[in-house]
């Protein structure tokens, strides 16, 4: 289904015989002379935990029947160590890899299993559009990642997305060496995740969406089994699933189940009673419990996470009514807190102590930077595009940071001026400006490197409350931001990813996503 398409499009648009049609553009990519024809039944040698993909992957995408090479035979598609490459090449690192294509094979040289699969991901996308079938030009070419962090942030809790779609997307990520979802499964709206020692998050919190808010309406969310099945399913693919659990605001779907952990909301203000419990008890002994068991049970579903990331954003949107809370009143006694911002501090660091004590990372939106958490083990998400100084305090007080900001890297803004629906802060975000990012951001300088970890793209989900409206948002924008996070900035060149995207469009319809097309100007999809 894929070739059918691809080569539908290969031959409107004619790929260049060139340079494969690889995205994201690999790091350089030298054109040698001839050209390799690989016949359908061709051997493939891989190491065993890469094989049957590998097997599977080069198959659907050159539409024939490979096999892999018996015990001691070589293949004409060779994955191999990355010492074992030719002279004239450099020792691939990490994530990184070479791949030379001659006209008696492929041989892929790496030095970790991610290394070689995303040297698999480029072969699959070179068979995928080669033209013709089975016949790609001979190349060298080196490729490894500018950041190591490489994300999608899904929120799960305004409109609830399901394992289908999940594994859809966690395969196209893949597909373009995205390495990080990062799982926004909780928030007012809606609680997603079951925690097996309060079953009320699930049974009460998990009901409605943003746009269906009906106390009977259906539960959604993913059972434990789910959670383990879809991490496992994303580990196979070098994707972690970074988790999100929310705190101490955009809590209201926890406090509708347990009522006595909340810490009050939006009552009094201009969004009178829509998020009546916004917050956790910041300072009540029973939930600073029940979030440490909450946190535990995310700890043992998300082993290999590194991060559980906590929110920590808009506190004050709802925390007005925490000093008339007894067990407020007494921490700030007991602690000498002056106001609700040495309230936050104080909760933060309580379950940021919680979360290293775990052995992960604490993830925070940028708020947190205030709050004086440790800097060896929290990163900083910088969303807030208008709050520039933000993002250099988090760097100047030695944080890392996830680069992330709403202007371009929010998808629920619209990505065209003719779009109707959707966000807009002083200008929207369009494919263009998605591809430009980082380079485009003025507070970074050189000495930062070290400290950015990468970028990520971020889809709130109050807008959609269908999967075509996810995938208008996502689709292509998300293949700009895999390009701009993977490619270093002397390789990219948006006139060329232009080329390369318009053969890449049918390729993402032929997954079953539901991408706009630029270049159709395709409709807008509203829900
Ligand atoms: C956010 O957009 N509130 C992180």
């Amino acid at each position: 289904m894929i070739r059918t398409v691809a080569m539908l499009v290969c031959s409107a648009v004619a790929a260049s015989a060139a340079e494969p049609v690889l995205i994201p553009r690999p790091t350089s990519v030298r054109e040698q002379p001839g050209t390799l024809v690989l016949a359908a039944d061709s051997l493939v040698l891989a190491p065993p935990e890469l094989i049957d993909s590998a097997v599977a992957t080069l198959s659907a995408a050159a539409a024939c029947t490979l096999k892999p090479a018996p015990a001691g035979s070589p293949g004409r598609i060779q994955f191999l160590a990355a010492n074992a490459r030719p002279e004239a090449f450099p020792i691939p690192q990490g994530e990184g890899y070479v791949m030379r294509i001659t006209p008696d094979g492929v041989n892929i040289h790496a030095a970790t299993p991610a290394g070689h699969f995303y040297g698999l991901q480029s072969l699959a996308q070179a068979l995928t559009t080669a033209n013709p079938p089975r016949t790609l030009a001979c190349a060298d070419i080196v490729d490894a990642p500018r950041f190591g962090w490489r994300g999608f942030m899904l929120d799960e809790s305004r409109h609830f997305t399901g394992i289908t779609e999940v594994k859809r997307l966690l395969d196209a990520m893949a597909s373009y060496k995205l390495n990080r979802l990062h799982w926004h499964l909780t928030d007012s709206p809606g609680w997603r995740i079951e925690i097996k020692k309060f079953p009320r998050l699930t049974e009460i919190g998990s009901r409605g969406s943003e746009t269906d808010r009906r106390k009977d309406a259906p539960p959604q969310f993913y059972t434990q089994d789910q959670i383990r099945e879809l991490v496992a399913y994303a580990k196979a693919r070098h994707i972690t699933l970074i988790p999100e659990i929310e705190m101490p605001g955009h809590a209201d779907a926890a406090g509708l189940s347990y009522p006595e952990h909340s810490g009050g909301g939006f009552i009094a203000d201009a969004s009178a009673g829509k998020w009546p419990n916004f917050t956790f008890n910041p300072a009540k002994p029973e939930t600073l419990a029940f979030l440490d068991d909450i946190l535990t049970e995310i700890a043992g579903l998300f082993p290999d996470a590194g991060v559980i990331h906590f929110g920590g954003d808009e506190v004050n949107f709802g925390w007005q009514h925490w000093t008339d809370l007894p067990d407020v009143k007494s921490l700030m006694q007991r602690e000498n807190l002056k106001d609700l911002n040495g309230i936050e501090t104080w909760f933060n660091r309580r379950m940021a102590a919680s979360i290293n004590k775990l052995g992960f990372t604490t993830g925070g939106w940028d708020e947190v930077t205030a709050r004086g958490l440790p800097r060896d083990k929290t990163l900083v998400f910088w969303w807030r595009h208008d709050h520039p100084q933000v993002l250099r305090r988090a760097l100047d007080d030695g944080y890392q940071v996830v680069l992330c900001p709403q202007r371009p890297c929010y998808l629920d803004f619209v990505q065209h001026d003719s779009h109707l629906n959707g966000r807009r802060a002083n200008g929207f975000n369009p494919l263009a400006d998605v591809y430009g990012f980082p380079d485009s951001l003025k507070e970074l300088r050189p000495g930062d490197a070290p400290q950015v970890l990468g970028i990520q793209a971020n889809l709130w989900t109050e807008t959609t409350v269908t999967q075509q409206r996810r995938d208008f948002l996502t689709w292509p924008r998300l293949v700009a931001l895999a390009e701009a996070a993977w490619t270093p900035a002397s390789r990219k060149d948006y006139a060329a990813f232009e080329t390369h995207l318009k053969v890449h469009l049918p390729l993402l319809r032929a997954r079953g996503l539901a991408p706009w097309d630029p270049f159709a100007a395709s409709l807008e999809v509203v829900k």
